[in-house]
This record gives structure tokens, C-alpha cells and sequence, in this order.
């Protein structure tokens, strides 16, 4: 049957044998089906069937399949930041009259989520160190869910994902832990008992500073719940966003190699620097980290904190930085710095700072993938005009 033009512009010829190396970009709002009972599994998660972008779609699918794969998860979803990843998945689990543990060391936006907005909803949010997070049924026997991250931001710290997640088991409580830092490649949290790990995929899984993604990988009952929730609260990514995600995932092991191996470097240099008070890397034998860290990564990731005299000294080497970026950002191709209290900790009080342990001359450096000479100069330069 010939159609008008407007049918055959819209509809084009359909080729079911192409055989694409990259999974294709399924650039639609939305699913028609064959008839009306085709509707009959709508709210069903991951079914065979697409409706509607927003509730999933393939390309979507595809991405977070994988993603699961390399976190060693039944499955993944996809969200449009790690934000949303993020407050999606706790309101998943959390009501009002909840109670929530969570460390006192985490990522500035997701510390404003429990101080500022959590509390909004009736949930109650018990902010603990790590040995009170060792000892839940004494700090926090009531709590429904469990929140942290290791290695923490910015300062690298590494808490035992193995004790918390004991903890965690004496009290029953659900056990939810950012991997942003570490990437499933240098660490793989449901191995040790988490039941949800979450990432802001915006960093190493995109390496590429070009997507903002998030991600949330576990049991599928687990996930269930977080599928309903993100229907309703609509945080989906874009189908080009997973497109440019399952790009990046290609060359994740191949740029974590990289990451790992220059920030060791890195590290080491810093140690050796005068003007550098501290160096915080996992890596690094001398860390109080290490043996932890050695206990449960892989490899200690790009990320390190160096501790200069004051924020005016690490407002003066950030500034002559040559190669490296100032950028509030992170786990990218680009060596990038940033000073915690003016980026990614600013929405914290002095309180709250003290708590985390982050001091005004701290600046977080994300190790790129340049020549590690050509890093090693630029920072050498930028400490000697401090
Ligand atoms: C550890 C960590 N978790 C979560 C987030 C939030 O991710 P996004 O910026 O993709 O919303 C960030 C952002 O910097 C982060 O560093």
C-alpha cells in the first residue's frame, strides 16, 4: 500500500536487519502498542515492553544492564543526575516518623538533602562518625536505612564498608552507599553486603564532563520500589544522555587504570612537597586509610586532597594552575581542582565543616589522564607560588 508523504516522511522504510556496533538512540517520548491489551503491563518493571520514556526506555535499558553487570547487581537505574538518583532512592524507602542514619562525611549536596529537606518530610536524621556507625544498635537502633560513602568527599577517607554493613545487619536496616569515588571498577560495595549503590555517573562512568547522570544499582525487589518512584518524581535521564553514557563505559577500566596509577604518583609527589600539610590518598601506605582501603578496592581511584596553610594559599595555587582546571567537578579526562568549602561543601556551616573534617586550605584535585610529567610540572610551579 502506498502512503501520502506526510506518512512516509514520518515513517520511512524500516530495516529490521541492521545490525548497529553501537546500541541505538531510541530518541522517543513515548511507545505504541500492537492493540489496547497491550497496556496490560504498564506499571509492571522491566517487562519486555516500552510505553513511555519517562516509565523507560531501551537505550536507557541498555546502559543500566550493563551497569549492573560491572557492580555486580541484579539491575540498575538510570537517573538524570545523582541528585536524583540520590533523594529518589531514599524516598523510595523513607515516610515520615523514619528514622535515618546517615555519616557525618558525605558529598555537600547530599548532606543538604538529610540537613535542609529530609527533616520537611517528617524523617528524622541521626548524623553519626564512623565508629557510631560501627555501633548502630547503640547510636541508631531505630534506623530504617543506612547512608554513606567511602571513599568519602572530599577527603578520601575510607570507612569499613564491612563494618557498617554488620552494623547495619544487627539493627535490620537497609544499607545505601555512594561508589561515585570509587567506581565499580576499583570497588564493588554489594560484594560486601550494601544493598544499594548509588552513583552521581556525571563523573568517571561519563569521564567525559559532557553528561550529568545518575545511577542506582541492587536487587531488583529494591529496585522495584525505586522504579515506582522515579515514575512519579520523572527523574529519567535523556535517551542521548544513556547514548553518551554507554560511550563512556567502553573506556572505564581502561581510564581507571590511568586515574589510579597518576594519583599515586601525585600523591607521592605532594608528600614530598614543604608547603603541603597533608596528602590524603588511599594509596598511600601512610594513610590512615590504607588498610582499609586495601581490605575493599581494587585500586584507590584518581581522587586525593592535599591540606595547604590556609584558604589563602589554596586560592593562590589553584589560581596558577597551568593544565589543571578550576572546576567544581570531578572524575573526568581533565585534571580538575576545586577548594571544598567554596564548591562542593559551601552549602555547609562552620559546624557542619568541622564535622566533615574540612579545613579552608584543602583542595580536592581529580587526576586526569594527561601525562603525568606534564601534572607533576604544573603543580610544582603552581606550589611555588604559594
Ligand atoms: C560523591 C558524590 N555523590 C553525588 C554527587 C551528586 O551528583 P550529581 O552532580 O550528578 O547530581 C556528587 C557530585 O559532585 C558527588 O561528588
Amino acid at each position: 500500500m502506498s502512503h501520502g508523504s506526510a506518512t512516509q516522511s514520518i515513517h520511512g522504510q524500516r530495516d529490521s536487519h541492521v545490525r548497529p556496533v553501537t546500541y541505538p538512540i531510541y530518541q522517543t517520548a513515548a511507545f505504541a502498542v500492537e492493540d489496547s491489551d497491550g497496556f496490560a503491563h504498564i506499571n509492571d518493571y522491566g517487562g519486555e515492553d516500552y510505553f513511555y520514556t519517562r516509565y523507560d526506555n531501551p537505550t536507557i535499558r541498555h546502559v543500566s544492564d550493563k551497569l549492573a553487570q560491572l557492580e555486580h547487581a541484579e539491575a540498575c537505574l538510570l537517573f538524570s543526575s545523582g541528585m536524583t538518583a540520590i533523594t529518589t532512592t531514599l524516598m523510595a524507602f523513607l515516610a515520615a516518623g523514619d528514622t535515618i542514619a546517615v555519616s557525618k562525611a558525605l558529598y555537600g549536596g547530599t548532606l543538604a538533602f538529610f540537613n535542609n529537606w529530609a527533616p520537611r518530610f517528617g524523617i528524622y536524621v541521626l548524623t553519626l562518625d564512623e565508629e557510631q556507625l560501627y555501633a548502630l544498635d547503640q547510636h541508631a537502633p531505630q534506623a530504617k536505612v543506612v547512608y554513606f560513602e567511602t571513599p568519602v568527599n572530599p577527603r578520601c577517607d575510607c570507612l569499613s564498608i564491612r563494618r557498617v554493613v554488620e552494623a547495619a545487619q544487627r539493627i535490620g536496616a537497609l544499607v545505601i552507599k555512594d561508589n561515585t569515588f570509587a567506581t565499580p571498577i576499583n570497588q564493588t560495595p554489594l560484594d560486601l553486603g550494601v544493598d544499594l549503590s548509588i552513583h552521581s555517573a556525571t563523573k568517571y562512568l561519563g569521564g567525559h564532563s559532557d553528561i550529568t547522570l545518575g545511577a542506582v544499582m541492587g536487587r531488583r525487589d529494591h529496585l522495584a520500589a525505586v522504579f515506582t518512584a522515579r515514575k512519579v518524581f520523572g527523574g529519567i535521564p535523556s535517551p542521548h544522555d544513556a547514548f553518551l553514557l554507554d560511550r563512556s563505559l567502553k573506556t572505564l577500566e581502561l581510564r581507571m587504570i590511568q586515574h589510579n596509577a597518576s594519583a599515586l604518583r601525585l600523591a607521592e609527589f605532594f608528600s614530598e612537597q614543604s608547603q603541603v600539610r597533608q596528602v590524603l590518598y588511599p594509596g598511600l601506605p601512610s594513610s590512615p586509610s590504607h588498610a582499609v582501603a586495601r581490605e575493599q578496592m581494587r585500586g584507590f581511584s584518581g581522587m586525593l586532597c592535599i591540606e595547604l596553610a590556609d584558604l589563602t594559599a589554596a586560592k593562590a595555587f589553584c589560581d596558577h594552575l597551568q593544565i589543571a582546571l578550576h572546576v567544581a567537578h570531578l572524575g573526568t579526562a581533565e585534571t580538575l581542582v576545586s577548594i571544598p568549602i567554596l564548591t562542593s561543601h559551601s552549602m555547609l556551616n562552620a559546624e557542619a565543616l568541622a564535622a566533615a573534617r574540612i579545613a579552608p586550605g584543602m583542595v580536592r584535585i581529580s587526576v586526569g589522564l594527561e601525562n603525568i610529567e606534564d601534572l607533576i610540572a604544573d603543580f610544582a610551579q603552581a606550589l611555588a607560588a604559594v
